[in-house]
Order: structure tokens, then sequence, then C-alpha cells
């Protein structure tokens, strides 16, 4: 953990443990982690698990990219030190989540590879499912929900990713979604497929 700012702060070790509250909610928290590229799919896939696990009587909750940059994250741009920011602190809410017995669905784009890393190592084993939306950039620019890829492309927008600022793969993502070649229910049943497969959902 890193060192905090403040001084004369004690940490306190909570009564209830996750394993206390897992029992009594009957669910083991996860953290379902989409990373990918702008207009990849990202949100459109992880609403749809979160409806579909809802569907089947789990308790989940959706992190979404643009909604926590008007709130929690609304002091931070996509220069890369506030990239590695925004993830961080996602990262924390997440974890938070998932220790409350929760099944949290995150969709950021979180380019960097040591970003999602730091995430997966600070959750219980198992625990952290990374979800890479593999949508190449020409399809995501040719869909361009947003226009942002157009803005970029005329120079409006400088440090987009996938055009003028990187995004690194993950090298060995639990899932691998292809909404270029499958519709959104079959991209979604996937990663319901899994959380089945491991035992988090029935
Ligand atoms: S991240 O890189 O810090 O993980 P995040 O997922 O929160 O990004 O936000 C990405 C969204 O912000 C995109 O889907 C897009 O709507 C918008 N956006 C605005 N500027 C940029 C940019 N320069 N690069 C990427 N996305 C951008």
């Amino acid at each position: 953990m890193a060192k905090p700012t403040s001084q004369n702060i004690t940490w306190h070790d909570a009564n209830v443990s996750a394993a206390q509250r897992s029992a009594a909610t009957g669910q083991k928290g996860a953290v379902m982690w989409f990373t990918g590229l702008s207009g990849s799919g990202k949100s459109t896939v992880s609403r749809r698990v979160e409806q579909m696990l809802l569907e089947r009587g789990a308790f989940v909750y959706g992190l979404d990219g643009d909604n926590v940059r008007f709130g929690l994250n609304s002091d931070l741009g996509f220069a890369p030190e506030d990239r590695k920011e925004n993830i961080r602190r996602i990262s924390k809410v997440a974890k938070l989540f998932a220790d409350a017995s929760v099944l949290v669905c995150t969709a950021f784009i979180s380019p960097y590879r040591a970003g999602r890393d730091a995430c997966r190592e600070k959750l219980p084993a198992g625990t952290f499912i990374e979800v890479f939306v593999d949508t190449p950039v020409e399809v995501c620019e040719a869909r361009d929900p947003k226009g942002l890829y157009k803005k970029a492309r005329a120079g409006e927008i400088k440090g987009f990713t996938g055009i003028d600022a990187p995004y690194e793969a993950p090298l060995n993502p639990e899932i691998r979604i292809k909404t270029a070649e499958k519709d959104v229910d079959a991209c979604a049943q996937q990663v319901v497929d899994y959380l089945v497969a491991n035992g988090f959902v029935s």
C-alpha cells in the first residue's frame, strides 16, 4: 500500500471479515475488469452482463468510464498520469465492492498493463477477471459512436487512445471478447459462463 500523506493516522482492522460478509449474502465478490479501446463495446457488453447476472439473482454493480469521470474522478483528464490515477482510484473502489461480496463490472479503457495488474494484485486470487474487449481499432473507428475518432484524426483531440496514445493489450486475459464477430448477448454470455464455471453464480 502507498504511504499516505496524512500523519498521525492508525489503521483499524474491521470486526467483520470478507468471508463473513460472503456467508451472509451467499455470494463471493469478484471484479470483471473490462478493458479495450474507446468504442470497443466495453460498456455495452458489461451492462448486459450486469442485467443477465441480476436476472439470475446475483448482486451486481457497474462502474463505467465516462460516468466515473463525472463524479469521483472529475478532477482527472487523459494525460498518462491522470489515466493512472483514474485506474488506481477505480481499483480501490472495485476492491471495496468485491470485499462487500458484490460482483463488480468495470468498463474503462485502462490502457496500461501495470495499472490493471496492480488491481489484480490487490484482490484475492481468482477474483480479478480480466475481460479483454478485443475489437480492432479500425472497427472502433468505423463505429465511432461519440464522434471522437473523427475529432482525434482532425487533431481536435490530442492523445486519443489507439490513435496517438498507447493501448497495451492484455497478455493473458481470463476472457477475450470479439464484439466484431458476435452480438452483444453472445459476448455477455461468455462472461456469465465463466462466472458459472468458476462458482461465482449458479
Ligand atoms: S482511461 O484511459 O483513463 O481508462 P476512461 O475509460 O476513463 O479512460 O475514459 C475513456 C472515455 O473517455 C472514452 O470512451 C471517451 O468517451 C472519452 N475520451 C475523451 N478523451 C479521450 C482520450 N484522449 N482518449 C481516450 N478516450 C477519451
